[in-house]
């Protein structure tokens, strides 16, 4: 197991610390919401489905370059979901975003605020050239977030599935932010 290099993150109401084992069941129980996996697997995960997940969630090397998964608690210390920097197996400049957060969670801002971290972390700290995301075209939530974030849709995309999702017709979209469109967004200079 490599050291941890990602750092705790924290935000005006969220603590983002290193996703590792010792979440699992909060996993577990995330992904057992058919909501929360509505545009993910279209139905609840298995346990066993969520712990194969496991292993690739927490990439040695990917700890190595300071992203990864980071799990988020509000100041109660309530569970609220994952977000992550996820290694790009293309291209090591870029790094994927994602969120899932759990149903009780959502509508109160939560996904952008650490999306703004983990972005800020992957700029201002990593000085990675950009990062991207992608979603269903029918995912409206997680487009809205990437749209509040700054990201860019620069593709869309319709792919075959061995089991395609509702709304799979319509594609998938391409989110990205550069370094550049970074620092205009979020910094006066
Ligand atoms: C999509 C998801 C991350 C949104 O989380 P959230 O914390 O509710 O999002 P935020 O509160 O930061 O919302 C940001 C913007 O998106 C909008 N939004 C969020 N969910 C929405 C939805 N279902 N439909 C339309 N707009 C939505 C919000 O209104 C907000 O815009 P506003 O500030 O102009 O009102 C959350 O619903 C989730 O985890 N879903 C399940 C997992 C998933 O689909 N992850 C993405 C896979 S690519």
């Amino acid at each position: 197991m490599g050291r941890l290099t990602r750092p705790v993150l924290s935000t005006e109401r969220l603590r983002l610390e290193p996703l590792t084992d010792e979440h699992t069941e909060l996993l577990v129980e995330l992904d057992s919401d058919p909501e929360v996996m509505r545009f993910l697997l279209g139905r609840a995960s298995t346990r066993e489905e969520s712990l194969a997940w496991m292993p690739r969630r927490a990439r040695p090397e990917a700890d190595a370059r300071g992203i990864g998964y980071w799990v988020g608690h509000d100041a109660a210390g309530s569970f609220l979901g994952w977000w992550c920097l996820a290694v790009d197996d293309d291209d090591p400049d870029t790094a994927e975003l994602g969120y899932r957060l759990s149903r009780a969670a959502w509508g109160h801002g939560y996904a952008t605020e650490g999306s703004r971290a983990l972005l800020s972390h992957a700029f201002e700290t990593l000085a990675l050239p950009s990062v991207w995301a992608e979603t269903m075209v029918v995912n409206t939530g997680s487009r809205a977030v990437m749209e509040k974030l700054g990201l860019r849709h620069v593709l869309t995309e319709v792919r075959s599935w061995d089991a395609p999702l509702p709304g799979w017709e319509q594609g998938e979209v391409r989110y990205v932010i550069d370094l550049a469109g970074w620092r205009a967004r979020y910094q006066d200079v």
